[in-house]
Order: C-alpha cells, then sequence, then structure tokens
C-alpha cells in the first residue's frame, strides 16, 4: 500500500517576533511570540510514503529538488520519526506555494507546518493540533505559528512539548489586513536560520528579551480589545527591536533597504494624519503595512504615491493548516 496525504497551510505575519533559540535543534525559542496567518497566501503539500523505493524525493514548485533544500526535508522527516517512530521510511513529497518565492513571503512556515500535517495524515495518524504544532516546529520556528487558525501565540515553552502554538483569536475576530509591500525580488542571503544562532552576538538581544513578554501582553490585550493605537505602537516597536538586533549581529544583517526605511517613515506619518496603518517587517526588505479592511483602498493609494515599491499583495486573516486529500492506493 502506498499513503498519501495532501495538506494546505498559510504563511504567518509576526506581530512580536521571534528571533533567536535557546535550543537551535529543538528550535526552541527565546521567546514567546504572536502572529496572524495570511489568508490566500499558502504552500500545499503531498506526502506519498512509499517503503518500495529506498530513498526520498522532493518537488518543489515543479522542479525536482537536490542539496539543501531536499535535506532540510528529509531531516524534518527524521525529526518526525523520532517522535513518531511508526511512519515509513521514504517519501515523495511534492510541494507548491501559491505565492511567488522572491515576494518577501517567508515560505518555511506554510511548508513546513503543511509537511508536518501531510506526513502524520498520510501515515493515517492523527495527533492534536499541539502536538502538531511542536512538531513542525522543528522544521521552522514559525511554522508552530501556521497549525492552529487565526490570531495565533506560540508559547516558548520549556522543552519539546510545551513549545507551542494556540489559537487566541479566530480570523474573524478582527477585519486585520495585511498590505506586503515588495520592495525586493531578490533572495535573502542570510535566512532566518542562520540569523537564530547569531542573535546572541548582539548587545542587544538581552535587551529586546526582557520587556518581550511585556510587549506581548499587550499586543495581545490590544487585539482582544481591537485597540489599533497600542496595536501599531507595540508591533512597530517590536518590529523595531528586533532589526536592531539583527543590524548589530556579528556578522551585521541588514535587512532594510532605502525604500524600507521610506515607507516605515510614510506609514508614521500617515498615522499622525489620522490613517490607520502600521508597519512591521520580517527577515527581509519588505514591509507590511497593517491596517483594518476599510482603510485598505486608502492604504494602497498612498503608497502608490510612492517609488521603489515593486508589487503590493494583500491577505486577510487566515485559518489554520488542513488536509486536503488523504488517500490509500495499492501499489500494484
Ligand atoms: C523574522 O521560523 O523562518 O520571521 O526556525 O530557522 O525556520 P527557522 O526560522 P523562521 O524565523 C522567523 C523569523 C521572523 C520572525 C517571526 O516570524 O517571528
Amino acid at each position: 500500500m502506498i499513503h498519501t496525504a495532501t495538506a494546505r497551510a498559510h504563511a504567518n505575519i509576526a506581530f512580536i517576533k521571534y528571533w533567536g533559540n535557546r535550543d537551535e535543534e529543538l528550535r526552541l525559542p527565546e521567546n514567546s511570540s504572536l502572529s496572524m496567518n495570511l489568508d490566500g497566501l499558502y504552500t500545499e503539500t503531498t506526502v506519498i510514503w512509499n517503503d518500495a523505493q529506498k530513498e526520498n524525493s522532493l518537488v518543489l514548485n515543479n522542479q525536482p529538488q537536490l542539496g539543501q533544500a531536499l535535506e532540510r526535508v528529509v531531516k524534518h522527516l527524521d525529526n518526525l520519526r523520532k517522535y513518531v517512530p511508526s511512519l515509513p521510511n521514504y517519501a515523495n513529497v511534492i510541494s507548491t506555494n501559491n505565492f511567488p518565492m522572491g515576494a518577501g513571503i517567508a515560505s518555511s512556515a506554510s511548508s513546513f507546518a503543511a509537511l508536518t500535517l501531510a506526513s502524520i495524515s498520510a501515515a493515517n495518524i492523527t495527533l492534536s493540533e499541539r502536538t502538531l504544532s511542536t512538531l513542525a516546529r522543528l522544521g521552522s520556528g514559525s511554522a508552530s505559528r501556521s497549525i492552529p487558525t487565526g490570531f495565533v501565540e506560540w508559547h516558548r515553552g520549556d522543552d519539546h512539548e510545551s513549545s507551542y502554538a494556540e489559537t487566541i483569536a479566530s480570523p474573524d475576530y478582527w477585519d486585520l489586513v495585511d498590505i506586503i509591500v515588495v520592495v525586493s525580488d531578490s533572495h535573502k542571503k542570510v535566512g532566518s536560520t542562520e540569523g537564530h544562532q547569531s542573535a546572541r552576538t548582539s548587545d542587544l538581544q538581552e535587551g529586546r528579551l526582557k520587556h518581550v513578554d511585556n510587549r506581548l501582553k499587550i499586543c495581545k490585550e490590544a487585539l482582544l480589545n481591537r485597540d489599533f493605537e497600542s496595536f501599531s505602537e507595540v508591533i512597530e516597536e517590536d518590529s523595531n527591536l528586533m532589526h536592531s538586533v539583527m543590524m548589530t549581529s556579528r556578522p551585521p544583517l541588514f535587512y532594510w533597504q532605502p525604500a524600507s526605511v521610506a515607507i516605515m517613515q510614510q506609514v508614521k506619518q500617515w498615522r499622525q494624519d489620522g490613517l490607520r496603518v502600521c508597519y512591521t517587517l520580517d527577515a527581509g526588505p519588505n514591509v507590511h503595512c497593517i491596517c483594518v479592511r476599510k482603510d485598505v483602498p486608502e492604504v494602497i493609494k498612498q503608497l502608490k504615491t510612492l517609488s521603489a515599491i515593486l508589487d503590493i499583495r494583500v491577505a486577510s486573516a487566515g485559518s489554520g493548516a488542513y488536509i486536503v486529500q488523504s488517500d490509500e492506493v495499492n501499489s500494484q
């Protein structure tokens, strides 16, 4: 028998950032984080377990993969097997992102969330959302947050079992929208995994961590009260703090580009002028402008007056990971 399942998971944008691990192998983060899944931006992954073959394969966006991408997937499958020993040994993995790789939207969260759910389901195993979140975390920290639906908190925890993400509000709780302003489509030179490893080399990481629990509390309360003003202040501060750590790490990581800074400054100005919009940036130069749905046309109108913008994408709060299809087929 060949067991197969297809899962879909959304990308997410962090409002309170994950940056730095206490345990790199288990991806136990230095701090808890908070994010929103992004509707319409997803990875769909099919896992076909087949022990009649003696190696794993990966096809990503219709391109067969060898090297680093395949190694990371195989490592994840091996990790999953440590916790779920009944998983078969070899798989064909076929994965597609519905957003371009260079669009400034991190694909590791949606990829490893979809891979985790598809791998487990293809083996006909059902696990709790919490367990799936811990397992997805082993592949990519932010993937733990793409398992549950809507607005999500990842508890840093003390060990593998206690470091998981859960929903704090459903997608329709607040009509926040992420307007992703693409200013660069080149692939980043230093990825998040390397970045996490150097976070402690910055003198500022300790300072960032000192009040992060408080920022998360303020952010969560602002979200639950739909208080845009407090929300804006705290997410911009948290993003700036993470980038300050990045810029002062050894070697330094500069993700901002002149256009990123120009947009951040404009967003601040627009807010002072009464337009309810704020910003946050992940490990890249593209700016995520956050506002409520009714303000989207005005924010886009303003953004279009600026130069150096390559593309604009709009996403509202999305669901958690789910199974699209699951089958058992006879290999003969
Ligand atoms: C800046 O989850 O991509 O987007 O665990 O090494 O895969 P790995 O890192 P990743 O790091 C995300 C960093 C961030 C902030 C965030 O999403 O919280």
